[in-house]
Parts: C-alpha cells; sequence; structure tokens
C-alpha cells in the first residue's frame, strides 16, 4: 500500500497508549527487514532516513526502495526524515514523496528556532506532508550533529506550548533526559516533564536516545505521551554485529548474499523485539480501519 503519515498514525498511538518504532535504515537490506518486522507483527512502523544516508544513496534511491517495499505489505510505513538542518535536503524529500520532515533547529535561540521550523511546516504543508521539530538540547551525536553534555538542557514547558500552538507539528521532540548512543551511566528521564509537555501541547511526542534505554524507562515514557520511539544506534550495532558474526563463524565463505542473509535475520529480531516492546504489534490494520 502506499505510504502512510505520521499525522495518521501518531494520534492513533497516543490515543492507545503504545509507541511506534522509528528506526534510521541505512541500505536496502535494512529498510527490508524494518518492513518485513512491521509486516510480520501488523504494525506501524516509521522508517526514518538521516541526512548522511539521504546524502550518501541520494533522495531517489532511498525512496524508492521504501516505497517499494511499502507497496507490497498492508500496514501502515511513514517515511520521514531525521534530524535536518539543511533546507535543500528537506526540500528534496518533498519532491521525491517523504512522507514526513525533521527540522532540527534546536541550536538556534528560541525565536529562530521556531522561525525556521515555521518555514518548513509552510513547505511541508503544501505537500501534505508531516514536521516534527525540536526544542532543547538532546546530548549526544546523530548523523552529523554533536551535542555535548555541557550544552545539554531540557525543554521549559511554557516555550513548549508556545512552539507547538505557533507551528503545526506531526510530532514535537523535546529534550527529557535521553540521549542519543549507548549510555555511559543510568540515564536521568524528566517522567514529570514529558507528562506535563504532553498535557499542556496536546502533540505527540517524539523520544529520542531509545538505545540502551530499560523497558520500564520506555513503558512509563509511553504511557506520559512518547508516541514515536527512536532507535538508531542498536541498528548500526546489529547491521555490523550480523555481518561480522557470519563471517567469523564462516570464515571460507565468500558467497556475498548468504551473509547478507545473515545480517538481515540479525537485524530482523531486533526491530521484530523493539515494535513487541512498544506495544505497536496488531495495531496496523486498526490504524488503517479508524
Ligand atoms: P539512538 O541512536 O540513541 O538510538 O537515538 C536515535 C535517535 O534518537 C534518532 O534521532
Amino acid at each position: 500500500m502506499p505510504l502512510t503519515g505520521m499525522k495518521q498514525i501518531l494520534p492513533h498511538a497516543v490515543a492507545g497508549g503504545y509507541g511506534v518504532a522509528a528506526f534510521n535504515p541505512v541500505d536496502y537490506n535494512s529498510a527490508k527487514a524494518m518492513v518485513d518486522a512491521a509486516a510480520a507483527l501488523d504494525a506501524p512502523v516509521i522508517l526514518q532516513t538521516s541526512v548522511k544516508t539521504v546524502k550518501y544513496w541520494g533522495h531517489a534511491a532511498c525512496a524508492g526502495w521504501i516505497k517499494e517495499l511499502a507497496a507490497d505489505t498492508s500496514v501502515p510505513i511513514s517515511l520521514h526524515l531525521d534530524h535536518c538542518q539543511d533546507l535543500d535536503v528537506i526540500r528534496g524529500c518533498i519532491d521525491h514523496g517523504w512522507t514526513d520532515v525533521m527540522i532540527d533547529a534546536s541550536a538556534l535561540p528560541f525565536e529562530e528556532n521556531l522561525a525556521m521550523s515555521r518555514e518548513v511546516v509552510t513547505m511541508a504543508a503544501a505537500a501534505g506532508m508531516g514536521v516534527e521539530a525540536e526544542l532543547g538540547r538532546i546530548v549526544g551525536v546523530e548523523d552529523d550533529i554533536f551535542v555535548d553534555a555541557r550544552d545539554a538542557h531540557l525543554t521549559e514547558v511554557d516555550e513548549a506550548v508556545r512552539f507547538c500552538r505557533d507551528l503545526d507539528l506531526a510530532v514535537f521532540a523535546p529534550a527529557i533526559g535521553t540521549a542519543h548512543g549507548y549510555y555511559s551511566g543510568e540515564p536521568n528521564v524528566a517522567f514529570d516533564r514529558i507528562e506535563e509537555i504532553h498535557r499542556r501541547t496536546g502533540k505527540p511526542l517524539a523520544l529520542h536516545g531509545g538505545t540502551g534505554l530499560a523497558n520500564d524507562v520506555f513503558a512509563k515514557s509511553i504511557a506520559r505521551g512518547c508516541a514515536k520511539i527512536n532507535i538508531s544506534t542498536q541498528l548500526k550495532h546489529a547491521f555490523i554485529d550480523g555481518f561480522a558474526a557470519y563471517h567469523r563463524d564462516n570464515p571460507d565463505d565468500y558467497e556475498p548474499l548468504r551473509v547478507i542473509e545473515a545480517q538481515y535475520e540479525a537485524l530482523l529480531a531486533v526491530f521484530m523485539d523493539r515494535i513487541e516492546q512498544f506495544g505497536g504489534g496488531g495495531q496496523g490494520s486498526l490504524i488503517l480501519a479508524a
């Protein structure tokens, strides 16, 4: 079936109290494993390309693979762009049929962030697309964006209310104490802040930095309004480890398709596990019927 935007998927997740997994595909094999995991579990899934990935393969290739994979399934699949500061890349996504894009102008002062995010919301709305925007600073490295712990700060609730009132967002990304990449210590997730931001903005929230969080952290965040749960670093590890483990166990096998298949199986297991953990199983057909 055709791709489905986050504006259709995420309100259903909020109402149903579950989270939609958002994974970063890096190639056709990883995108296929994401779509197959969603189809096997009758779950919605968000494929969010990183800017780096789009620049490496090109907009047409990324959109072509993902639209073709979605066309063979009957579950809702969004094609989203993760953290982007480059309006040309966003324009390319609009031209090539992404359903959603994220503008990350969170490094800018509030008014400039708002103005740049507004520009993207206006561009996207004309194409019927949804937008994710960020306020506050999420620590860690994501794509080419690095935020040092000293510069990280949680989103202020009053600013979040104003930001979300001025912008028609599909999903809002606040900084709530999570971090991109693996955690070196125990993350200090601000559950009260999540609850208050969701209650006062009325927006579905994105949980960034999902790799390495404990299952009860996901459950508590989802119960307080996080409807989109981002996982990237865990996929990168499964991607490399799946490939390397096969070669370690079969050092004389130089048939690439068997290595690719082993990598696919490793990725599929991770995606199915995460989708089920967030409660997305069985929700795909319910979204489409709603
Ligand atoms: P992790 O790499 O920590 O899973 O975070 C992913 C993310 O938030 C993508 O925007």
